[in-house]
Parts: C-alpha cells; sequence; structure tokens
C-alpha cells in the first residue's frame, strides 16, 4: 500500500505538544516525551484516534471526523475534519491552522473545552445542541461558516471529534502541569485518566443538565405592550448592576469606557507593558488579538439572530470573554431576573436591523 500511495516518504501526522506560553528551552526532552508519548498511548494519533478506558465516546462516530479524506463504495466519507475544518482550525484543534493568523477572531482552540456561544449555566461546557447550531449556522460577523450541507450523522461525527479535542487537551493540560510543573515523571497513566481524563469527559457530559430554559417571553401584541418593553429594557441596560453600559456604551455601539478586552486565550499573551507583551509574543503561535464589545447598531450576532439566541447570551455569557453572565446560575442570583432578560432582548434587538425587522413584521 505504501508504494501504491507513493507516502512512503512522509511522517504521520502527530499531534502538537500545547506548549503555548512555556518557553520551549524550559521544557526537558524526557519531560516532552513523557507527556507525548501518555497522550499517544490514551487518545492515539490525528489518522487513528483512541479513547482512555472509562471515557465514551462514540469509537463508530471518531474515525469519520478524524484520519486522512476519503469515501467508500457506498458514498460514506472520512477525514471530515481534515476536509472541512483543519485549515483553520489546525490538525491538531488548536485554532492555528494555516489560515488561522487571517481571521479576527481567530479560529477556536478546542483544546480547552471552552466554547462561548453556550445555553449552559455557570462556565459550564457546551451542550451538544449548541454545538450543533454553531455548526449549521456558522458564525454571522466571523469567518466560520455554516455546514448546513453535511447529514446528520457527518455533524455527529464532527461535534463527537470536537468533545475527543476538549477532553484530550484538558487531559494535557493536566500533563504538562504534572511534568513539567511538578516534575512527576514517569508518567502514571491509570493517575492520569483519573485525574485527567474521566473528570473533563463528566464535564462535558454534565453540561446538559445545566441548560438554561428561558421563561415563557412577555406578551408583544399591542404597540404599547412593544414599547413598555423596550423602555424596560433600555432602562435594565444602562443600570449599574448590569454592567452593559460600560463595554458597549449607552447607544450600544460598542464603545464603552471598558476598551482594551482579551478573550482567555489572548489574555495570557498581554504584558504589563508593551516590552514585556513584545517579549511574551514569541511564547505563542499567534500573535495577540484585542476583542471589541458588540456594536448592536449592526445587528449582526455571532452566536445566532433569534430573540432566544440573544436571551441565552445574556443569561449565560459568553464564555472565554469578559462578557458576564447576567442570568442566575448555581450559586449565584445574577444581576437580571430570567424573565427581564426578555426586555433586554428586546432591547438590544431594537437598535439594529433585527429589531426594525421585528416592529415592521408585526405591523
Ligand atoms: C474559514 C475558517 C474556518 C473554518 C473552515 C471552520 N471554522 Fe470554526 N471557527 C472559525 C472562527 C474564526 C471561529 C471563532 C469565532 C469567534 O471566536 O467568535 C470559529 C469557531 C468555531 C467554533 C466555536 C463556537 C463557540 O461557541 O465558541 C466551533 C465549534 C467551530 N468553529 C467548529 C468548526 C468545525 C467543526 C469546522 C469544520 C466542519 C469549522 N469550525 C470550520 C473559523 C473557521
Ligand atoms: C466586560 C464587558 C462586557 C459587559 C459588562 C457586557 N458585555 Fe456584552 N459583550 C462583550 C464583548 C467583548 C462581546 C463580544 C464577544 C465576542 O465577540 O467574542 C459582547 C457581546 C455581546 C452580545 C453579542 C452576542 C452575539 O451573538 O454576537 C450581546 C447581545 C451582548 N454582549 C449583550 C450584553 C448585555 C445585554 C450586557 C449587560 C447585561 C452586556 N453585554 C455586558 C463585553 C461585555
Amino acid at each position: 500500500v505504501l508504494v501504491l500511495c507513493g507516502c512512503a516518504a512522509s511522517e504521520p501526522l502527530r499531534f502538537r505538544l500545547n506548549a503555548e506560553g512555556r518557553d520551549p528551552a524550559r521544557i526537558s526532552r524526557p519531560q516532552r516525551e513523557a507527556i507525548v508519548d501518555t497522550l499517544r498511548d490514551l487518545f492515539g494519533t490525528p489518522d487513528e484516534p483512541a479513547v482512555p478506558p472509562g471515557v465514551e465516546l462514540g469509537t463508530d462516530l471518531l474515525p469519520m471526523a478524524a484520519g486522512p479524506i476519503g469515501s467508500g463504495e457506498d458514498g460514506s466519507q472520512w477525514g471530515l475534519y481534515r476536509k472541512h475544518c483543519a485549515g483553520c482550525h489546525g490538525i491538531s484543534g488548536d485554532g492555528a491552522g494555516p489560515r488561522a493568523a487571517l481571521f479576527d477572531p481567530y479560529p477556536r482552540d478546542f483544546r480547552h473545552g471552552v466554547y462561548k456561544y453556550t445555553s449552559t449555566a455557570g462556565g459550564a461546557k457546551p451542550a451538544r445542541a449548541d454545538l450543533e447550531r454553531t455548526l449549521r449556522r456558522g458564525m454571522p460577523g466571523t469567518a466560520m461558516p455554516s455546514f448546513d450541507t453535511l447529514s446528520d450523522r457527518e455533524i455527529a461525527a464532527l461535534m463527537e471529534y470536537m468533545v475527543y479535542f476538549g477532553i484530550r487537551g484538558e487531559t494535557e493540560l493536566y500533563l504538562l502541569q504534572l511534568v513539567i510543573d511538578e516534575d512527576e515523571y514517569p508518567v502514571d497513566k491509570v493517575k492520569v485518566v483519573r485525574e485527567g481524563a474521566l473528570p473533563a469527559a463528566a464535564s462535558w457530559r454534565a453540561a446538559e443538565k445545566t441548560v438554561v430554559q428561558p421563561p415563557p417571553p412577555p406578551p408583544l401584541e399591542t404597540a404599547e405592550q412593544w414599547t413598555a418593553s423596550l423602555a424596560r429594557g433600555r432602562e435594565l441596560y444602562a443600570s449599574t448592576d448590569a454592567r452593559c453600559v460600560q463595554c458597549h456604551g449607552p447607544a450600544g455601539k460598542g464603545d464603552g469606557e471598558q476598551s482594551e478586552l482579551y478573550d482567555d486565550w489572548n489574555k495570557r499573551k498581554k504584558g504589563v507593558t508593551p516590552p514585556q507583551t513584545k517579549e511574551l509574543a514569541r511564547l505563542f503561535r499567534l500573535p495577540i488579538q484585542q476583542l471589541y464589545p458588540r456594536n448592536f447598531t449592526e445587528g449582526i450576532f455571532h452566536g445566532g439572530p433569534r430573540p432566544v439566541d440573544i436571551y441565552w447570551r445574556i443569561s449565560v455569557g459568553i464564555k472565554g470573554t469578559p462578557m458576564p453572565a447576567a442570568g442566575p446560575a448555581p450559586g449565584s442570583s445574577g444581576t437580571l431576573k430570567p424573565e427581564d432578560i426578555w426586555h433586554v432582548v428586546n432591547f438590544v434587538r431594537s437598535l439594529g436591523d433585527g429589531g426594525r425587522r421585528w416592529i415592521v413584521g408585526s405591523g
């Protein structure tokens, strides 16, 4: 086979070590090998993914998403990730594919399991339905395209691979700490599964239970009800508790006082002084990128334009960014009441096209 395909000389693809923010000179060769070998034993390679014992991942779905691009006689496809995603998100799922530097915001680094556009409260992982919406709809206003033409099974395979990247990535972070920061190796693989992989897998399962169910929206049948909802929304938006104005500005143009913002992936690249930031840059694959609060007058919502999408954005926040959750979460009552969030949704939408369309549509 090797002779036939002429690929004997090319090396098999490997996952890149997550050395972001670390000085490569301070990772010794034995440390690097201990991490890379453990991860390969537990999670396989980009061509042949494996699943650690006790972790539930669809081993029928993973091979569809992973591996080289190909198709069977029955029309079945594999290598979906390499075909559709790796150019931006990278073979290693690190968000640093060959095209990544072209985009603002950068493609997601899947290795942290942190997703922005979710329906889940309290910093939880995304629900499968959240990932599916992102894949089907794409993310308007960003480079992330829509994959709505893929079959349900193909979408399911890609989602399984995202979860795989997340569990593998969190296990890797655990290993980096164990082996490099605590200098503890050779590695006890049973311990790594117990303390790295299994808790990560459990957090993905638990997410489904934290999905926020919005209360029924307030009635908006008459012009008076709409006007009253907008007035209430405007008042809550401007309230000091909710803090929306701080970032989004008094008129929602994204020009609040708090202007120098970064997401979690870029925050680490920021030094206290400009020379420090410059010095840090060599430890990261992509240059530092600032994050801008949304300008609502443009009417573009990266996480979806439906009222319920915007409800979730405000209620659970945008994870991995400074945009806070305003709704209740386990252990916190929140700054806005669930039924009040709808008024803020209506107000925010009224500032852009979505609101105007709504007003026209409803006479
Ligand atoms: C042209 C580049 C590009 C391609 C191709 C692409 N993405 Fe993305 N993707 C992005 C960018 C950019 C973002 C980040 C947007 C942001 O942070 O607001 C993103 C974000 C995401 C997110 C994160 C959503 C969230 O809530 O945080 C998921 C999931 C995702 N992509 C999955 C995929 C999958 C699966 C594929 C292949 C089927 C794919 N992407 C192909 C550019 C791309
Ligand atoms: C600390 C700053 C900060 C505060 C406070 C804040 N936001 Fe945001 N908000 C952001 C940032 C930054 C983004 C863009 C995130 C991104 O693109 O990754 C954003 C995005 C949004 C979006 C767009 C979601 C989408 O799908 O595109 C909405 C809606 C929103 N904020 C509403 C609000 C409301 C309402 C409040 C007050 C309850 C609020 N924000 C408070 C920083 C903030």
